[in-house]
């Protein structure tokens, strides 16, 4: 059975009261309460490893309820949280639930996890581009989190695709065509699981140690060797400043490496979409045209950048040339593309739509949103245009709510093309009049259009090793 033993769940008896007997410094019973963790938060203070255990173990076993977890999340957020802190949540959320033991399947075994963005559909073309290369991927994925879209949700374009694999299947499926992305089950980082779903709809995501913390607790649960980490900055990103995103990056694989995964980050661009399509099965077949070598090209590096690091990790490639090479050499020849339709039967979808993308989900509505002048785009608000996709559906807006994969943007112009008035600034992908129109006003308010050319910024910003 391929999780750790029971002893690693360190639940503490029932109540929101912790029976175990802490012990304070005269050496009576603690009683916390959660109203005292939230106001000490709230006042700036640090929190000890035995609060955030507390909160932790209390909010996983539904002892604590969301009111008093959305207090202290939004006191995080202003008040933020130390390194010690943040590393004590992160093993607090790894060790909510089974720790993933991947020893039982051959090779190392690398995973990657973006930190989100708007079109950032990496994973869908990275992971069969590197496992179609002989490196091991197994990954855990997560659902849309805040304008940013979840590889979950764009995977399960594929009619019947499903990514609740049991630990045995998740290892079987690796060890067979080298490949698999599991969502995150009940008993993986469950405690993650809560306050993922609970950031998303409290305005509380976009904050450097719950970001870090979340990332890596399920990195850890998950079980693999080695973590490639995609750090977005921009307008797109939680991590608006480079400054910010470096300091996340460094966090993250500081974290990794103390956990004794190799861990690296890579720092790009989120100032504008990825690639050109928004939207969940408007970015898979956007993936698909890049394993068949036709994607757009800020993507393609991207994935190359990435999946060099993830060959190194994974001991298959000399060097970043020998790496790069490999990769393509993967789409080229078309193994990239098979190991995708490979991958995509393993999980029960229907691999037809990897070669036929017209069987994926289509939007009723499809047209463009015109120019209002001539001009270069100077700039492209990218966090608006993931909310243009929420409009749209493509997005949650309460924990229970359900999305329309069939939605979105591809966007005809980036930043410094040049565009006539009355020409595609975009094509709307709708099923519902009223959305349409909104988000056609939104876009059209997030894109500025300059008379003088304008550069883009550089996609890859720096590495954090
Ligand atoms: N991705 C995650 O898994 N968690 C976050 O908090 C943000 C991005």
């Amino acid at each position: 059975m391929p999780v750790l033993p029971q002893g690693r769940r360190r639940f503490y008896g029932a109540g929101i009261r912790r029976p175990t007997g802490m012990k304070t410094q005269e050496g009576g019973n603690v009683q916390m309460r959660m109203y005292d963790i939230i106001m000490k938060k709230r006042n700036g203070g640090e929190l000890s490893k035995e609060e955030i255990d507390f909160f932790v173990e209390g909010y996983t076993r539904g002892e604590i309820p969301d009111y008093q977890a959305s207090a202290l999340m939004m006191a995080i957020y202003f008040r933020k949280m130390t390194k010690k802190e943040t590393l004590a949540l992160t093993m607090a959320m790894a060790q909510s639930g089974d720790m993933l033991d991947l020893s039982g399947i051959r090779g190392i075994k690398v995973d990657k996890h973006s930190t989100g963005g708007v079109g950032d559909k990496t994973s869908l073309a990275l992971a069969p581009m590197v496992a179609a290369c002989g490196v091991t991927v197994a990954k855990m994925s997560g659902r849309g989190l805040g304008h940013t879209g979840g590889t979950i949700d764009k995977l399960e374009s594929f009619p019947g695709f499903t990514t609740s694999l049991t630990a045995e299947r998740f290892t079987e499926n690796v060890n067979r065509i080298g490949m698999a992305i599991m969502g995150q089950t009940a008993d993986l980082a469950p405690a993650d699981k809560k306050l993922y779903a609970l950031r998303d709809v409290t305005a509380t995501v976009d904050n450097m140690s719950l970001i870090a913390s979340s990332i890596m607790s399920k990195k850890l649960a998950a079980g693999a060797d080695a973590i490639v980490l995609d750090v977005k900055t921009g307008s797109g990103a939680f991590m608006k400043e480079e400054k910010d995103a470096r300091a996340l990056a460094e966090e993250m694989v500081s974290i990794g490496n103390s956990a004794g995964r190799r861990t690296v980050a890579v720092i790009s661009d989120m100032d504008q979409p990825l690639g050109r399509a928004v939207g969940n099965a408007l970015e898979v077949r956007e993936a698909i045209d890049t394993l068949r070598g036709k994607g757009p090209e800020d993507f393609t590096e991207l994935c190359l950048t990435l999946g060099s690091r993830m060959l190194a990790a994974g001991g298959r490639a000399p060097g970043e040339e020998a790496a790069r090479q490999m990769l393509a050499a993967a789409i080229e020849d078309g193994r990239a593309l098979r190991k995708l339709a490979e991958f995509v039967e393993a999980q029960d979808g229907d691999a037809a739509a990897v070669y036929d993308p017209e069987l994926l989900p289509k939007a009723k509505i499809i047209r463009p949103i015109a120019a209002p002048r001539d001009g270069y785009i100077s700039r492209i608000i990218c966090d608006q245009v993931g909310i243009c996709s929420l409009i749209l559906g493509g997005g949650r807006e309460t924990k229970e709510s359900g999305i329309d994969l069939s939605v979105g943007l591809v966007l005809c112009r980036k930043v410094g093309d040049y565009v006539r008035a009355g020409e595609p600034l975009a094509m709307l992908h709708a099923n519902e009049e009223s959305r349409a129109q909104e988000a056609g006003r939104r876009y059209l308010e997030a894109c500025t259009i300059a008379v003088e050319p304008c550069a883009c910024q550089p996609l890859i910003r720096g590495i954090v090793e």
